[in-house]
């Protein structure tokens, strides 16, 4: 990738049988990957070999470790357990630190209730401070998830959605490049 270009992986946030996020995560996916200059990559929280012995950077997966610290900016897909998040989530995004610090997160709600998973980006904000991850000021809201998808997981009204993700991937673009470019030169 040349030096403008972006890694901005999909954290896809929960490893429950029949879950909805996954056919949001994969329309994300798709979208970063038609944009120029965007490289991204699907990380399935399910498939992660996490320990659940023990807890934060002790134990580090290096694969997970090694996109975070490749990235410059984040997309985390958490559908909304009882006004939270996922569990797992959690434990996930506690193995790494250094790796996100001064990069950008967007998040993205999913819920089958009607508020697209509000209450649990209001639960992740606080986190992603302390991650040290720098929140954009669009998030992607998916309500009654289930009437959204087809039997082959596309989207039905895919038009609304490539223009939300639109305005919200401009954001995240911007907020990347400007913490990669502080990165790099800010001392
Ligand atoms: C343990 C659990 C708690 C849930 N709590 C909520 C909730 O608080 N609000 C809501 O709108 N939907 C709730 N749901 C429904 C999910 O939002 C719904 O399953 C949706 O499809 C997104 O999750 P999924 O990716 O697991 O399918 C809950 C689902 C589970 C499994």
């Amino acid at each position: 990738m040349s030096d403008s270009s972006l890694f901005i992986p999909v954290i896809l946030g929960t490893p429950r049988q029949g879950r909805q996020s996954e056919h949001v995560a994969k329309f994300i996916v798709e979208q970063i990957a038609a944009r120029d200059r965007l490289e991204t990559e699907l990380i399935d929280i399910r498939k992660m070999a996490i320990a659940t012995d023990d807890a934060g950077e002790s134990i580090k997966d290096p694969q997970f470790s090694a996109s975070m610290e490749r990235a410059d900016g984040l997309i985390i897909v958490a559908p909304e357990y009882n006004h939270g998040y996922p569990g797992l989530l959690k434990h996930v995004l506690d193995t790494c630190l250094k790796e996100y610090i001064h990069k950008a997160v967007g998040l993205c709600g999913v819920s089958a209730g009607s508020f697209g998973g509000t209450r649990v980006i209001q639960n992740l904000l606080p986190v992603m401070r302390e991650l040290g991850l720098v929140t954009i000021f669009y998030d992607l809201n998916f309500s009654n998830v289930e009437k959204l998808f087809d039997e082959s997981g596309n989207l039905i009204d895919k038009p609304t959605y490539i223009r939300r993700m639109s305005k919200f991937m401009d954001e995240l673009v911007w907020m990347s490049s400007v913490l990669k470019y502080g990165r790099q030169e800010v001392r």
